[in-house]
């Protein structure tokens, strides 16, 4: 064997050995209490966010890259909030952003760290009063395998947060970034609809 294959071998050994030392380095302290400070850094961001969610302060450890969904599905164990498509094409995901209805799979939680979130569990009163919307949506019974279902109410609830008075063909183009799987959109747009008039105290007629 020549020299020259014995230094390469040797230099292919080295930094083997030396990549797994720092992957073993960086195991064995990342959970190290001396360094927690830097354990809750990476690359600069800040990783301990103190997240609003359903008027709640709620702390948590948040990735970088980190999808909103992705925080209160398991991070925060909101689980109300559905990954359907996880590529913004199905609103299964839909959750109000400062009011404004945003698909969590689709918005990083860092982005968001500053904003008011709230999910289709922070809708109910204290007492346990259904919100108009889901109380509309019990009324007419208007899903099938509701797996699209709180992404609807909670687009529904942002809509009439601007649009208090809609017609149902305007309630129809303003959940029209939610798709559902059994495709009953007729049912769902009279219960969605059932309770835009419930939030404006209409009576059943
Ligand atoms: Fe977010 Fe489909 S899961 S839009």
């Amino acid at each position: 064997m020549s020299q020259k294959a014995v230094s390469r071998r040797n230099f292919i050994k080295g930094v083997i050995a030396g990549g797994v030392a720092v992957s073993s380095a960086a195991y064995l302290f990342r959970s190290s209490p001396l360094l927690s400070g830097q354990a809750a850094r990476t690359g600069g961001v800040e990783r301990l966010l103190a997240l609003t969610v359903n008027g709640q302060t709620r702390r948590v450890d948040v990735a970088p890259q980190e999808t909103l969904a992705s925080t209160l599905r398991y991070k925060l164990g909101l689980t109300g909030t559905k990954l359907g498509c996880d590529r913004a094409e199905c609103g299964a995901c839909t959750v109000l952003v400062d009011d404004v209805p945003r698909y969590a799979c689709s918005v990083l939680t860092h982005a968001v760290r500053t904003k008011r979130i709230q999910t289709i569990e922070g809708l109910a009163a204290a007492d346990g009063t259904l919100h108009p919307v889901q109380q509309g949506v019990v009324d007419e019974q208007g899903f099938q395998c509701a797996f699209c279902m709180s992404g609807f109410i909670m687009a529904t609830v942002g809509y009439l947060k601007k649009h208090p008075n809609p017609t149902r063909e305007e309630l129809a183009h303003g959940v029209s970034g939610n798709l559902c799987r059994c495709q009953d959109y007729d049912k769902i747009l009279t219960a969605l609809h059932r309770g835009a008039e419930l939030s404006r105290g209409v009576a059943r007629g």
